[in-house]
């Protein structure tokens, strides 16, 4: 049985004070909860905050991006051992908004996905697909290439510490949610592609769903039997909605 993650991506919303409003009304509403795992993704200023406060909860803490060296002459940028060092267990790697915006190479995200497993942060890969890829009948091979460049040369006794996310581009912030068969269909690829290359332990990974997930259409979607939890934008800024997501 895989356990499922609920995770929150806050993008570049909230200043530290917001974050630490957003936890105390938020782990209230969710103590106790143990059939999922949740974790939220502040921005890097509230990071240290955010795993002050939810320390000893159900509910872990991560950074959105990182870079692939340990330390180095990368001016804005922050390495693996500077996230653990604050306590930070999970990592964002390879976001679309990263890749649209930032030159989030394949390439990179490798070395990045496998600088994050060495030091024993559990990385969320995220691919998907744009909307005209979609359209003309291309999501297989861009996932399939998007997994390959991320995972070549990848440690398979990391493997099942390794979450995907897969999310439609043009499912993200659109209110264009998947349908939960579009969504299921899409992940039994991934995990089939997997399979093929990393072998049995494909069926311990987890596969997320992101992309307008709200509380009214997270139920579902989670109940698919692919679909291993959900990387929530938007719908997750607001502690009711987030809790009613974890609670789908
Ligand atoms: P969204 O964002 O839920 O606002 O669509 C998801 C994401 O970008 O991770």
């Amino acid at each position: 049985m895989r356990k499922k993650l609920i995770a929150a991506n806050w993008k570049m919303y909230k200043t530290p004070s917001e974050a630490l409003n957003f936890v105390e009304a938020f782990l209230p509403l969710v103590a106790g909860h143990t059939r999922d795992e949740i974790a939220l993704f502040p921005s890097i200023t509230s990071l240290p905050t955010v795993i002050h406060r939810v320390r000893g909860s159900n509910v872990a803490a991560g950074a959105q991006s990182m870079h692939w060296a340990d330390e180095g002459a990368y001016t804005g940028h922050t390495s693996a051992t500077m996230l653990t060092a604050v306590g930070a267990t999970h990592v964002l790697i390879g976001h679309s908004e990263n890749r649209q915006y930032d030159n989030e190479t394949d390439e990179r995200i490798n070395l990045k996905v496998k600088s994050a497993l060495s030091h024993g942060l559990i990385p969320l890969l995220c691919v998907g697909e744009q909307k005209d890829e979609r359209q003309c009948g291309k999501t297989e091979d861009v996932l399939v290439s998007q997994l390959a460049g991320a995972l070549a040369g990848f440690p398979k006794e990391h493997a099942d510490r390794l979450v995907i996310a897969y999310e439609p581009v043009w499912a993200i912030g659109t209110g264009l949610t998947a349908t939960p068969e579009t969504a299921e269909e899409t992940h039994l690829m991934i995990r089939t592609h997997l399979e093929k290359h990393l072998g049995d332990v494909a069926n311990e990974m987890r596969i997320l769903y992101g992309g307008s997930v709200k509380p009214d259409n997270a139920s579902a979607l989670l109940n698919q039997p692919n679909i291993d939890g959900a990387l929530v934008g938007g719908a997750s800024l607001k502690p009711d909605s987030f809790a009613a997501i974890v609670k789908y």
